[in-house]
């Protein structure tokens, strides 16, 4: 049930700090992870990891890729399942397969496993429904834990899938920090946000727009894929999520009087690349919005998140996205848990 809250997205935004601090516990036994060492000793049998999702999972797979390959060095590929499915890409020798889905019963994710088993490779499946077909079919599978999602816009799983495939790859790694001490600090980043913050008002300029545009660079640019995704899926907003540098390769030819952008800023090493990708677009009359960390933040950006474990960073950037998403929806007036011609779970190809 929905007590105190409006609307499922809203109470399952909310849900997420308590989400990550489930997974923390649930996943270490006095200390030791419980991932079944079978699963690390396939993945570093193999010599490369295939991400398989869709939407907001695929999404969560591109973070997964830079936590293995920065964590681990294993080579990783993200892949969209339906393109997976029907377009199989050149596969390397020993390949390793995470399909990640929160519903575990997406149809084009099916396809890809029904394939696969074929090929005798090993598949993980990331899963919030440990009965789901998904995680029924493949080798092995691990639990997300972030309970019953029940608006169609994911949040609180994409959260959650970060975090499994963040302990994933830091069993594989030489463990120079400690995970639950960094999870737990996104927990309370999240909360800190979320009980300071009041979107409304940032959000409120958005309305009058038919566009709007998620810049950023490395995985804040993956932030602001999500971003758009969730944003259009529920506001009707047409959104694009851009990498910063890549806008002035064509697409700033749309940035007009007015038109938002939002920038999401959270590598100080990139800070000022992105900030300069901004002033290119004030120039041409963008409004312009700054979601940033207290590690990079400068006077007069808008949205301030306390700053986590640089890897982790992104389960923190994307709530004030998923807020603003839902205010976005709740100023216009839309069924914001069932937005029009979409399913929770998508079984058909
Ligand atoms: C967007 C959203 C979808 C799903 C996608 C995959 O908010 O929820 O993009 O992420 O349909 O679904 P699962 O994760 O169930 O495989």
């Amino acid at each position: 049930e929905k007590g105190e809250y409006a609307h499922f997205m809203l109470k399952e935004i909310h849900e997420q700090p308590s989400v990550v601090r489930r997974i923390v516990s649930n996943y270490f036994d006095n200390g030791k992870s419980r991932i079944d060492e079978k699963i690390l000793n396939d993945i570093k049998d193999s010599d490369r990891i295939y991400i398989l999702a869709a939407g907001t999972s695929m999404h969560a797979g591109l973070i997964g890729k830079n936590l293995f390959e920065r964590l681990d060095n294993i080579p990783v590929e993200v892949h969209i399942a339906s393109e997976f499915a029907y377009q199989k890409p050149l596969l390397s020798k020993k390949p390793f397969f995470i399909l990640v889905s929160q519903s575990g019963e997406t149809a084009d994710l099916r396809a890809c496993l029904v394939n696969i088993k074929e090929m005798n490779f090993p598949i993980l499946t990331v899963t919030n429904v440990p009965t789901s077909t998904l995680a029924r079919e493949a080798k092995y599978f691990l639990e997300l834990f972030a309970g019953p999602e029940i608006a169609v816009a994911s949040t609180k799983a994409y959260v959650a899938q970060v975090a499994v495939l963040a302990l994933i790859a830091y069993e594989l790694s030489n463990k120079d920090f400690d995970i639950r001490e960094e999870l737990t600090k996104v927990a309370l980043s999240i909360e800190n946000f979320l009980s300071c913050q009041n979107m409304l008002d940032v959000t409120r300029y958005l309305l009058t727009h038919r566009n709007c545009f998620f810049i950023g660079r490395g995985l804040d640019y993956y932030t602001g894929l999500e971003a758009a995704l969730k944003l259009k899926e529920i506001s009707y907003i047409q959104t694009e999520g851009f990498a910063a540098g890549e806008l002035k390769h064509g697409t700033i030819a749309l940035i007009e009087e007015g038109t938002p952008v939002i920038a999401i800023i959270s590598d100080p090493k990139i800070s000022h690349n992105t900030r300069s990708n901004l002033n290119e677009v004030i120039a041409r009359g963008a409004r312009t919005i700054r979601i940033v960390t207290s590690e990079v933040a400068e006077a007069g950006d808008e949205v301030i998140v306390d700053a986590v474990h640089p890897l982790l960073t992104p389960m923190v950037m994307v709530v004030p996205t998923q807020l603003l998403s839902y205010y976005a929806a709740l100023e216009r007036s839309f069924d914001i848990d069932k937005p029009r011609n979409l399913a929770k779970s998508v079984t058909v190809e």
